[in-house]
């Protein structure tokens, strides 16, 4: 079970969700160490969204952070086993590591929002069942729940961590709600336009899979147009916090130009 935990949690991913909880921390704080469990704890649950987004009875991919996927690697039960163990895991290292414990209780309450039934679960399980049906609004809706909710609430993870007052943390969140549907629509993007090699997950299945997607309804041009005014309308959010955000800032800017 380790080996499979390992081999999926310690892949060459981005770390963007938890360097932008250290990034809402330190815009919130100065003091990035105050939301370092909180930065593990979205990477687990995010390490075991891939792992089951990726099994077959959901997008059935075989390839991940350049490797072979978790059930490839070693079974689909080892995989599904070791998505739950991450799930629990997060939260366990939220509750023993962020301090004083009326922050923990905190945190654990917005990552089990976030990864629950009306977030990331219920995107996901629409995002499975829509079979390409649908209009903007409804593939909004999709993107925003089983992507955009992890965004969305590692900011507030590293507000609430680091002791943000309470425009702080709406001005983060805000920040994470723009960003999060950006990085989808460009998730979207490179789905149709990059290559396995640059990407190290298998491209074109999208469309072969029939997914609702940005470029699927809008073309590539205007999805592209979209996710540069939700970067932008992100950016606009940080104002309050001067040149302590300017991590951040350029952090929404790479969303944009990223190559995988
Ligand atoms: C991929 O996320 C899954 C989506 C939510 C689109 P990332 O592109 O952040 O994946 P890693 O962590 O870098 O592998
Ligand atoms: C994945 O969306 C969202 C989650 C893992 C929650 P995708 O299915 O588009 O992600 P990739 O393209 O496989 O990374
Ligand atoms: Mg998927
Ligand atoms: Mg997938
Ligand atoms: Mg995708």
């Amino acid at each position: 079970m380790g080996a499979a935990i390992r081999h999926s949690l310690l892949a060459p991913g981005k770390r963007l969700r938890p360097i932008l909880v250290l990034m809402s921390a330190e815009a919130s704080s100065y003091n990035r160490e105050l939301a370092m469990p909180a930065a593990c704890a979205v990477e687990m649950v995010h390490a075991y969204s891939l792992i089951h987004d990726d099994l077959p009875a959901m997008d059935d991919d075989d390839l991940r952070r350049g490797r072979p996927s978790c059930h490839a690697a070693f079974d689909e039960a080892t995989a599904i086993l070791a998505g739950d163990a991450l799930l629990a895991q997060a939260f366990e290292t939220l509750a023993d590591g962020i301090r004083p414990s009326d922050r923990a209780a905190r945190c654990c309450a917005v990552l089990a929002k976030a990864a629950g039934p009306a977030a990331l679960v219920g995107g996901q399980a629409d995002d499975l069942s829509s079979q390409g049906e649908g209009g903007i609004a409804h593939l909004e809706h999709i993107h925003r729940r089983k992507t955009g909710a992890l965004f969305r609430a590692s900011l507030q993870l590293g507000a609430i961590a680091a002791g943000a007052d309470a425009d702080k943390l709406q001005a983060l969140d805000t920040y994470g709600e723009k960003m999060g549907l950006a990085f989808q629509i460009v998730d979207d993007l490179l789905d149709l336009e990059s290559d396995e090699e640059t990407l190290g997950k298998r491209t074109q299945k999208d469309s072969q899979q029939g997914k609702l997607t940005f470029p699927g309804l809008l073309g590539v041009d205007e999805s592209r147009r979209r996710a540069e005014q939700l970067i932008a309308d992100a950016c606009r959010s940080l104002t309050l916090f001067g040149p302590q955000a300017s991590r951040l800032e350029g952090l929404a800017h790479y969303v944009l130009e990223r190559k995988h």
